[in-house]
């Protein structure tokens, strides 16, 4: 009997291991609407497959949801199975070895990758080949306006250029502010995270210059077109005084969208996902237009690329539940209902040239180029000891605690000094 003990245990234990049902841990941050949104997409995947999926809910703040995906990944924990990853992490989080390559899934399944953005799946979901992660949508910075108000100070379109933009935020700021002291010409990301880098990168290309690696792989950020943006941005603030003294201490992406969501701003630098809520806000119903952002006379406007990819943990128990989860999120119907709830650009092409898409969000299809041609962060596997560096001088150019030229140099010493040590 003695001997049948430990039989019948694992017998026991198997028994109750297939009458488990089946679950999966979704890790996923975002707004709270996004997080409703999540809910109801894991509710309509349940009730298709019979895979119950828990949701692992997370901030908005990317750097806040890539430390709890990194905890969870360097201690091998079998939870999350799949989450979302920022763009600027998937090549990081790949490296280390923490994700499922997802090949022979596609394979097997016949998935046609010609569907999404192929730039994006080759420079970002691609690690030494493999397909690591798909997009689920991509991101790209752009400009909303209020058009009531740019008509009814007399402007027929938005501002093409940052010259344009200064001259019309200071006017219509100094006359609404007669009857609203809360009112400001722009607004921005520009506290200390990850959402700076993406402003700093968007304002210094379209000022000529940008985040570059050099021919023998260093990061160059100390360049005089960056400076010079960095000024601008600064003044904005405290020279202009038409972005809000807070922006470097508190505006991230939805501190920004309130603003303009109460009626607060003219112009709002953000993401797509702004659009919805806007859209849905009755006292901002067909006010809102959205546009490409502006740039320096005589160069071109930039857009950081972001977005976020799915992909499956190694650690994970339930690989093919997973990897049904990844298709059922990356299908046709569910990007296109993204796109129509949440104003979501989708990662697959083929959803632009949707009917519905083209009637309901033709903003999405008219901003495609800005996604095709967005200029993308470096993909390095220590890009955020880089971006932490980064942020850190340009808040300080920000709140003035730094000269921009002071903030660029430094930062450059730093990044060098960080890359020498990474790489000895
Ligand atoms: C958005 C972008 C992401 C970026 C983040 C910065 O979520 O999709 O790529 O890093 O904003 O705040």
């Amino acid at each position: 009997m003695r001997i049948l003990y430990p039989f019948i245990l694992s017998l026991l234990l198997f028994i109750s291991s297939c009458s488990r049902p089946r679950e999966l841990t979704f890790m996923v941050g975002g707004s709270p609407n996004e997080l409703l949104y999540w809910e109801k997409v894991i509710g309509e995947f349940h009730e298709k497959t019979g895979i119950n999926v828990k949701l692992i809910r997370q901030p908005t703040d990317t750097d806040q949801r890539r430390q709890g995906i990194v905890i969870a990944l360097r201690s091998k924990s079998r939870d999350p199975d799949v989450f979302l990853m920022d763009v600027v992490w998937v090549g990081a989080i790949a490296s280390s070895g923490w994700l499922e390559p997802l090949d022979s899934y596609i394979e097997r399944d016949n998935l046609d990758l010609n569907k999404f953005f192929s730039r994006v799946v080759d420079e970002v979901d691609r690690y030494r080949g493999n397909v690591m992660a798909l997009p689920v949508y991509v991101d790209g910075g752009l400009l909303y306006y209020r058009k009531d108000l740019l008509a009814k100070y007399g402007y027929t379109a938005p501002p093409e250029t940052w010259e344009e933009l200064l001259q019309m935020a200071k006017k219509v700021q100094a006359r609404e502010r007669r009857k609203n002291k809360n009112f400001w010409g722009f607004v921005w990301q520009g506290a200390m995270y990850e959402g700076l880098i993406c402003t700093f990168l968007e304002f210094s290309s379209s000022f000529g210059g940008g985040i570059t690696i050099d021919s023998t792989g260093r990061i160059v950020v100390n360049i005089p077109q960056n400076v010079e943006a960095l000024k601008f941005m600064q003044d904005l603030i405290h020279g202009y005084k038409i972005s809000p003294p807070n922006t470097y201490t508190e505006l991230k992406e939805e501190e920004v969208r309130l603003i303009f969501d109460q009626g607060n701003a003219l112009f709002e630098r953000n993401w797509p996902y702004a659009w919805g809520l806007h859209e849905k806000n009755p006292e901002l119903k067909d006010k809102v237009g959205i546009t490409k952002l502006p740039h320096r006379k005589g160069k071109r406007s930039a857009s950081t690329l972001g977005g976020w990819h799915i992909g499956i943990s190694r650690f994970s128990d339930v690989k093919n539940e997973a990897w049904e989860f990844v298709k059922f999120v990356t299908s046709y119907e569910k990007q296109r209902d993204f796109a129509l709830n949440l104003g979501w650009n989708p990662g697959r092409v083929d959803v632009y040239a949707d009917t519905v898409i083209e009637k309901t969000a033709p903003h999405l299809v008219l901003l495609k180029d800005v996604f095709e041609n967005a200029v993308a962060r470096p993909s390095l596997p220590y890009y955020s000891g880089v971006s932490q560096i980064l942020q850190k001088h340009l808040n300080s150019a920000l709140s003035l605690s730094e000269t921009p030229q002071e903030a660029l140099e430094k930062a450059q010493n730093d990044i060098d000094e960080f890359i020498k040590k990474y790489e000895d």
